[in-house]
C-alpha cells in the first residue's frame, strides 16, 4: 500500500506543481551561452535550442558530451520548460560516437568517454523537461541515440539516414541503445534494424516511426519541434514529467544497475585486438570515401 501511495502522482502534486510552474515561468528569461563545441539558445518561453558544433560531422567524443551533459544540467537549473537539440553542420545531426575514442585508446580517458557519454544518454533520456530533435542530416549510431532519446524527432529532407548500424561494422550496440530505439519504433522492426544494422532513409524512417515528421529544411524541423512542444501547453508539467519518467523507467533501468559492468564490458571490447583490426579498417574506409 505503501509503495503504491508513493508511486502515485497526487492531485496534491500535480497542485503543487503547477503552483511552481506560475512561480518559475515569469523568471525564465532569454539566454545564450556559448562553448567550444556547442551553444545554447533560450528563448523569453522557455525553449532553449543546443546546437552541437564540431566539426566536420559531430562526432561524439570526450570533449563534445562534456559539453552536451553541461548543458543539459543547465536546461534544468535554469527550469527550462523544453530543450530542442540540433546540430550546426548543414548535413550532418551527428555522426556517432568519435570512432578515435576507441581506436588504440588511453584506457582511462576510454572509461571516462564512456561514463560520460552513460551520464548524457540518462540526463536526456529522463530529462524532466520536454525534448525534441531537429535532425537536419546524419545521424547513424550515437547521432541516432541523442535523437531516440528525444521524445519527438522532425527530420530533414535529403540524402540523409538515421539508425543504429553498429552491427554492420561488427560491433555491437549495448543493450540501452537498443532500448532507446525500442522505445521509439515498433519491437519487430527494432529487432530486424539492430541485427541488419540498418540505415534508414527519411521516408523508411517516417514509416517506422523512427521519426515524427519530414521538415523541409532546418527551420521547419525546428519550428515542427515548437509546435509539438506546445501540445503540452494545457498539460500540468509535474504529471508530465513523471508519467514520461515511469514510461521509461523500464528502459533505464538495466544502465543504472549495471553501470560498471557496462563500462567494463566497452573496456573489455576496445581490448580485443579482432576490434581493434575491425575500427581500423573502417577508418581507413571513411578516409578512403572523403578523398
Ligand atoms: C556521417 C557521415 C554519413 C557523413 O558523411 P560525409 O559528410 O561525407 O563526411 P565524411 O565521411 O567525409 O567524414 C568527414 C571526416 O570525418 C571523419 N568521421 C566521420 N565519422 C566519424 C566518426 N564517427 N568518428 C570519427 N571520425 C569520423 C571521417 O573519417 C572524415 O575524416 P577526414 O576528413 O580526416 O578524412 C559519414 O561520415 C559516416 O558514415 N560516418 C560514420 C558513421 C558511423 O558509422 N558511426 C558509428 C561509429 S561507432
Amino acid at each position: 500500500m505503501h509503495t503504491i501511495t508513493k508511486s502515485l502522482v497526487t492531485s496534491k502534486m500535480i497542485r503543487q506543481g503547477i503552483r511552481r510552474l506560475k512561480q518559475v515561468a515569469p523568471s525564465v528569461r532569454a539566454m545564450s551561452s556559448q562553448a567550444n563545441l556547442t551553444s545554447l539558445n533560450a528563448d523569453n518561453e522557455g525553449i532553449a535550442v543546443l546546437t552541437l558544433q564540431r566539426p566536420p560531422v559531430n562526432s561524439l567524443n570526450l570533449d563534445l558530451l562534456q559539453e552536451i551533459s553541461k548543458s543539459l544540467d543547465e536546461v534544468s537549473k535554469n527550469k527550462f520548460r523544453a530543450l530542442i537539440l540540433t546540430s550546426a553542420s548543414p548535413t550532418v545531426f551527428s555522426a556517432g560516437l568519435d570512432i578515435m575514442e576507441m581506436y588504440k585508446p588511453d584506457m582511462k580517458r576510454a572509461e571516462l568517454f564512456w561514463t560520460t557519454l552513460q551520464e548524457v544518454w540518462l540526463k536526456l533520456f529522463e530529462a524532466s523537461y520536454i525534448t525534441a530533435a531537429a535532425i537536419n542530416g546524419h545521424a547513424p549510431a550515437g547521432g541516432c541515440l541523442l535523437a531516440t532519446s528525444c521524445e519527438y524527432r522532425a527530420m530533414v529532407s535529403g540524402k540523409y539516414t538515421i539508425g543504429l548500424n553498429e552491427t554492420a561494422l561488427g560491433i555491437v550496440a549495448p543493450v540501452w541503445f537498443m532500448g532507446s530505439l525500442c522505445n521509439t519504433v515498433p519491437s519487430r522492426e527494432a529487432e530486424l534494424a539492430l541485427t541488419t544494422g540498418k540505415l534508414f532513409t527519411v521516408d523508411e524512417a517516417l514509416k517506422v516511426s523512427l521519426i515524427d515528421d519530414v521538415a523541409t529544411d532546418k527551420e521547419d524541423a525546428i519550428n515542427k519541434c515548437k509546435e509539438f512542444i506546445k501540445k503540452f501547453n494545457r498539460i500540468p508539467p509535474l504529471a508530465r514529467a513523471v508519467t514520461k519518467q515511469k514510461y521509461r523507467a523500464s528502459t533505464t533501468q538495466w544502465l543504472k544497475d549495471n553501470r560498471k559492468a557496462d563500462v567494463a564490458e566497452f573496456l573489455g571490447f576496445l581490448s580485443n585486438p579482432k576490434i581493434q583490426q575491425s575500427l581500423e579498417m573502417y577508418i581507413q574506409s571513411l578516409k578512403q570515401k572523403a578523398k
